[in-house]
């Protein structure tokens, strides 16, 4: 069983998110890698490297919000509501008992579907280019992020910009809808200015990361497809606690952190 460490969840408090490593299940990731073929336009070939260079040819593009497939993006919800998909990381019993250790054991939706397979093809020769960072509006508590396969330093990793969090917590007219202040455009330019972290890594490395963290997905300079599975965890009464303005303690809703010192 894996669980976190007090510094383990002070970290995420401080920080707003946190690495865990080799979580997933081995099989299961297999198999997410395999359906993900299922997916793939005609002429990307699992055998040849070559032909997962993007961005997508204009006449593969597909505008299916169940396949999504533009640019140098590639989102494959389809399977997302495949019971073993959710398996694979929602209700992963380590995936779950850490997300409980968060927000309270008993307190979690349990979840019909993640939001599926989002890769990101190899860049290819494109000139490396500066990241921004937004924050999420859809309304949620935490965030986890899989890996399936390697992602490389630069390979397209879920970028985060450390303790943003505690700034753009308070950038929303309430707790978790999509409604910000003017103060967020101030802020997110001020974060962009600010060092972020690119969480690189292998298969069955997890991130977690807050609701409100400025992150962006990563620039994948490397010679494989970035390819991570997504969920968003809510807590059972997030339709109460939806509208209301951002709290003093922001931590209020977390049962395993409102209590732990930060500093
Ligand atoms: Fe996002």
């Amino acid at each position: 069983m894996i669980r976190l460490s007090k510094e383990e969840l002070m970290f995420f408090k401080r920080e707003g998110y946190l690495v865990k490593r080799s979580v997933l299940d081995a099989d299961l990731m297999a198999r997410a890698r395999d359906r993900l073929w299922e997916g793939a336009a005609p002429s990307q070939k699992r055998d040849e490297p070559d032909s997962w260079v993007g961005p997508f040819k204009e006449e593969e593009e597909n505008e299916d919000s169940q396949n999504r497939r533009k640019g140098f993006r590639w989102n494959f919800r389809e399977p997302g509501g495949e019971s073993w998909m959710v398996q694979l990381l929602a209700t992963d019993p380590n995936v779950w008992g850490m997300a409980e250790q968060f927000l309270g054991e008993g307190t979690l939706i349990k979840p019909e579907r993640i939001r599926g397979i989002y890769c990101t093809l190899p860049y290819g020769d494109v000139p490396h280019r500066s990241t921004t960072c937004h924050v999420d509006g859809h309304p949620f508590h935490l965030g986890v992020v899989g890996y399936i396969d390697y992602v490389p330093p630069r390979g397209g990793g879920f970028t985060v910009w450390p303790k943003s969090h505690r700034r753009f917590y308070y950038d929303f007219r309430s707790q978790y809808r999509t409604e910000p202040t003017d103060q967020y455009d101030k802020d997110r330019e001020f974060v962009n200015q600010q060092p972020y972290v690119e969480c690189h890594g292998g298969p069955g490395d997890i991130v977690f990361w807050h609701h409100r963290i400025g992150h962006a997905a990563g620039h994948n300079h490397s010679q494989q497809i970035r390819q991570a599975v997504l969920y968003d965890f809510r807590k059972k009464d997030l339709e109460q606690t939806m509208e209301e303005l951002p709290c003093e303690d922001m931590w209020r809703d977390w049962a395993g952190l409102r209590n732990i010192g930060d500093d």
